[in-house]
């Protein structure tokens, strides 16, 4: 045997007596809560036996409030490298049963290390998240910490795709590390973040919140938009990590992960002209739009409760990966308001960095009127969505279904902001608004005078739905490049996919540009 050996197995041995030791009655207090332990979650995120630690022995070097005679190895956190399908990935798990995961120096310097490998080797990083934040005893160096992680992950942004899961308690300012995230999944009833703590809310505002109201997986799926996707349960959470790793690319230089291709060029599609009604205001379900074109009907879609007017989407037309935008008839008429808006960009803005075309399903009424809208600022979040579009130099295909009015139209990746390839079905409306309002504008005079005004608006809105209200309209001035058969649109996406899947398309030189945040 070689001479290091024995002294390897004694500290092996060292090793998982202090990790077994006094921490058994913080282990069944974790499962008691539903929760996994860091490792048991590393097991479920990762391939059988892929997992490799880095610094399982470090351990803090402070001192004070006690901490000299507690030094835990491995310092709160599990870091290191797996796989995920063979993919390789990055990974750090917080680990509940050690100082309640809280973040000290030697636990952020082990983060650190591995957002610094995963941009170095050009590999995706998923955090899980379980902490009671900065590590008190600690004090400024914790805080310090948390500033060296959030300035890697400002640099990785963009590089390497970034997972954030929420399992557990991620407060104060450890909640910025999953707002900086491409991607933040939570967990129901054991995962929640907020700023300030209920007691803090209670002694600043008197109001009393659960910690499930406050920052719980469904208000954050719901109503901040911070969380992209909700689970009930950290098995399905972790699955659902594995399916989303599968569709992204391990770095912004790499492709997409593309399959075989699926026959998608030829694939003619009868149910999409069942599934959308031809009267311009019946409501129809978008996302069964995207169940017939994407392969195999499926799709990952993105914060599914919050803006739901607008869906958000990766998935496959014939192998490829693509990312799909689509107005939401059936919630709010479709119609963009702030969040959708902001929802879109932020989707629209990831795929463009990875490489990911877009492909944008058209049918929008325009953008919601109202004083509160005005007043929280659609204005400068309608313009973040323009802003994010106009920037994207992926392949870009838009597919007008039915309606698309106004600014709305032009937001939704119209030919004049930079689609590379404009489809619109036969019965499609585009135009500046819908008939009754723009003859209500241009003829308010002759119809106020008219012995008749129902029968000469009837004739006034025949003569402009025949006018403007058709594709034919459009596509005369170059505006669609085809008018084609709602059957044909799954191949016609996936004929335009293929015919610009080697675009490339630098950018303008500068340093960047001032995105409207
Ligand atoms: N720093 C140091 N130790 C911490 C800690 C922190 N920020 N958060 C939790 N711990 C320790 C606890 O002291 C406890 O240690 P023990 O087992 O030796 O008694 C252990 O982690 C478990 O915490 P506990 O409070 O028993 O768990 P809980 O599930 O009842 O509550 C929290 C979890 C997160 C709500 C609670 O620990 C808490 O409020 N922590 C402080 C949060 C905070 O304000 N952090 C700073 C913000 S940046």
């Amino acid at each position: 045997p070689e001479p290091g050996m024995p002294l390897l197995r004694k500290r092996r041995d060292e090793l998982a007596a202090h990790v077994a030791e006094g921490r058994m009655d913080a282990v069944r207090r974790q499962h008691s809560l539903g929760k996994f332990t860091a490792r048991e979650r590393l097991a479920l995120l990762l391939d059988d036996d892929s997992f490799t630690e880095i610094e399982p022995y470090r351990r803090h070097q402070a001192r004070g409030l006690g901490l000299e005679d507690n030094r835990p190895y491995t310092d709160g956190v599990v870091a290191g490298s797996g796989t995920i399908d063979g993919r390789r990935v990055f990974v750090y798990a917080q680990d509940f049963t050690v100082f309640g995961g809280s973040l000290g120096e030697a636990h952020a310097a082990k983060i650190h290390k591995v957002l610094d490998l995963a941009v170095a080797t050009g590999s995706p990083v998923i955090a899980l998240n379980d902490s009671g934040g900065a590590r008190i005893q600690e004090g400024v160096m914790a805080l310090n910490g948390y500033g060296g992680i959030f300035r890697r992950q400002v640099e990785a942004s963009g590089v390497i795709p970034q997972i954030s899961v929420i399992l557990g308690p991620c407060a104060g300012g450890a909640a910025y590390s999953p707002a900086l995230a491409d991607f933040t999944f939570m967990v129901r009833d054991t995962g929640w973040m907020f700023l300030t703590g209920p007691d803090v809310v209670e002694a600043v505002t008197g109001r009393r919140v659960s910690h499930d109201e406050l920052g719980g997986a469904d208000t954050h799926g719901r109503h901040s938009g911070v969380a992209t996707v909700v689970h009930d349960d950290e098995e399905s959470c972790l699955a659902d990590v594995r399916y989303l790793v599968s569709l992204l690319p391990r770095n912004y230089l790499e492709q997409p992960p593309a399959t075989r291709e699926t026959g998608a060029t030829a694939d003619w599609r009868p149910r999409l002209a069942e599934l959308v009604p031809a009267e311009p205001n019946r409501p129809y379900d978008m996302r069964d739009v995207f169940t017939e074109i994407a392969d195999d009907g499926e799709f990952f879609a993105l914060h599914e409760a919050w803006a739901p007017n607008v869906l958000c989407a990766l998935a496959r037309i014939d192998g490829r990966v693509v990312g799909l935008v689509g107005n939401q008839p059936c919630v709010l008429a479709g119609v963009l308001d702030g969040p959708a808006s902001q929802k879109a960009a932020r989707f629209v803005r990831f795929c463009d960095a990875f490489g990911i075309p877009l492909v944008t399903l058209v049918d929008v009424p325009g953008f919601l009127p109202g004083v509160d809208e005005e007043r929280s600022g659609i204005i400068r979040q309608g313009a973040q969505l323009l802003h994010a579009y106009c920037e994207a130099t992926v392949p870009r295909i838009q597919v007008i279904l039915r309606k698309a009015y106004g600014g709305a139209y032009i937001v939704m990746d119209s030919r004049s902001i930079g689609c590379d390839l404009s489809l619109a079905w036969p019965t499609n409306q585009i135009a500046v608004m819908g008939a009754e309002g723009a003859v209500n504008v241009l003829f308010r005079r002759e119809l106020a005078a008219a012995p008749d005004p129902a029968a000469l608006r009837a004739r006034l809105v025949a003569e402009y739905v025949a006018e403007y209200l058709n594709p034919q309209y459009a596509a005369e001035r170059g505006l669609v490049d085809d008018v084609i058969d709602p059957a044909d649109t799954r191949a016609a996406i996936a004929r335009g996919l293929a015919m610009l899947q080697d675009k490339r398309k630098p950018g303008p030189q500068r340093k960047h540009g001032n995105h409207p945040v």
